[in-house]
């Protein structure tokens, strides 16, 4: 009989895969990054089989310091990956049993298919964990911009037409407000990640006496009601990536807020609005034109989005024809959810930092702001408030528009005859609708853009961001 190759499948197989097929099939080249969780994963159930009686205690003591010297070698980047042995979990099962014979245990009652499955939880939830606290970051950095200019009016748009004044400030929120639902989008799906898949085995479990609870409690898998968390069905357990998913859908999404976030700040840059500056370092030359100050780390936030989706999407195709149970298709969601993580974490740091390099151009937001068409809302509810119907005044308001245009002149440079040549029930203090001062203060509902409200909202956030 041959000699055992230090891994797993090796009786059944006369020699290994060709070359081409190793490199085709080998994901160690990508998964090696989950070595740390593998490694975590390892020493609880390590400790388990230790508990159960499968391991004596030198062994589990000899398993342990193996897995601690290969992690400080990973750390120390002397560990050497080989492909020929296909992933993480190989690459470091073997180091261990070159180490302790002991090693040849390890696999008890495991599987890579409930391994994979673990590690890859492990891994997510500390994206998760990292990639929310980035996000709150952002969220400050948003409200912190805004309070910096917590005087400046901006026009509102839809369409891309001016529409009314809101502050700047509002605008920043209505983001911090996304992010708070992605953050939130996070939470929800951590909760459903944070549940611990070993113990499933291939897809059956095992016949041997495995302690769940005592694995999951290792690795923290606890409910916030103090009970371990442990997934109910073998068979869903090994195959079900919906956790992968949830969380590029969740991410995906802050990457759409991140988009349009930077498609704001590419606008406001340019010439034609002129509200904001960028600052050098998180801008970039031409090649050609001298002039150029391009703003590429938000076009390429904007841009980068396109991969984020296709990885969502990459994901939920690679899923809908599985059969049950673990498939090695699934092995190709790994690089879908790490530049994912990867790119979205990114884009929010480069956000945050981004914007705390921003300067605001306090003259050109209040030349546009002073646009007085932004108030014809306001003129029409002046004449609900006088006891007009709504759809009289928006009437005789549209007809005032286009006689101050016929007349060359603003809305609010017409004398009181020409206001009331359209309508009478303009009187003479029509005037003061276009005091925008006082229109800003006018708007006191609750999520308005109104002097007040804004203040109080900037105070809400800066209490609940810490
Ligand atoms: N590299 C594999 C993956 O990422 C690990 C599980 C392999 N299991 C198997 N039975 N071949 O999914």
């Amino acid at each position: 009989m041959k000699k055992a190759s230090p891994v797993s499948r090796s009786g059944r197989f006369a020699r290994g895969p060709a070359a081409e097929v190793a490199a085709f099939t080998e994901s160690v080249s990508f998964d090696w990054r989950l070595w740390r969780h593998d490694l975590l994963g390892s020493l609880a159930h390590a400790r388990m089989l230790a508990q159960v009686g499968v391991l004596t205690r030198s062994e589990l003591g000899a398993i342990t310091r193996g897995l601690q010297e290969i992690g400080a070698e990973i750390e120390a980047g002397r560990f050497r990956w080989k492909p020929e042995l296909e992933d993480v979990h190989m690459n470091l099962e073997a180091a261990l049993t070159r180490r302790a014979p002991a090693g040849a245990k390890l696999h008890t009652g495991r599987s890579r298919n409930d391994q994979v499955a673990l590690d890859v939880r492990l891994w997510l939830r500390d994206e998760i964990s990292a990639l929310a606290q980035e996000t709150q970051a952002l969220q400050r950095a948003l409200v912190e911009l805004g309070a910096r200019h917590a005087g400046v009016v901006i026009p509102g748009y839809t369409h891309l037409q001016r529409a009314q004044p809101v502050y700047f400030a509002h605008h920043l929120l209505a983001y911090v407000e996304m992010f708070q639902r992605d953050r939130e989008r996070l939470c929800a799906c951590f909760g459903r990640v944070n549940v611990c898949p070993l113990g499933s085995g291939a897809l059956a479990g095992s016949t041997l006496p495995l302690d769940r609870e005592f694995v999951a409690r290792e690795l923290g898998f606890v409910g916030p009601d103090g009970r371990p968390r442990l997934s109910q069905n073998s068979m869903d357990a090994v195959s079900d990536r919906d956790f992968a998913v949830e969380f590029c859908a969740a991410a995906a999404l802050g990457a759409v807020h991140l988009s349009r976030l930077s498609e704001d700040l590419i606008l406001w840059s340019s010439r034609e609005f002129n509200f904001i500056q960028i600052a050098d370092a998180y801008t970039t030359g031409s090649s050609l034109m001298p002039q150029k100050k391009n703003p590429d780390v938000a076009e390429l936030t904007r841009g980068k989005t396109a991969r984020v989706i296709g990885n969502l999407v990459a994901l939920l195709t690679l899923l809908k024809g599985l059969p049950m149970t673990y498939n090695r298709d699934l092995q190709e969601d790994k690089e879908r959810l790490f530049d994912t993580a990867d790119t979205v974490r990114a884009g929010m740091r480069l956000m945050a930092a981004m914007l705390a390099h921003v300067t605001v151009n306090a003259a050109a937001c209040a030349a546009a702001a002073r646009d007085p068409l932004l108030l014809a809302t306001d003129v029409a509810d002046y004449l609900v408030k006088n006891g007009m119907a709504f759809r009289q005044a928006h009437h005789v308001v549209g007809a005032v528009v286009a006689r101050a245009e016929q007349l060359g002149r603003p809305l609010d440079r017409l004398t009181l005859a020409e206001w009331q040549a359209v309508h009478p029930a303009f009187g003479a203090d029509v005037a003061d609708v276009f005091d925008l001062e006082k229109a800003m203060a006018r708007r006191q509902l609750p999520g308005a853009p109104g002097t007040a409200e804004v203040k109080r909202q900037l105070a809400r956030w800066r209490k609940a961001l810490g």
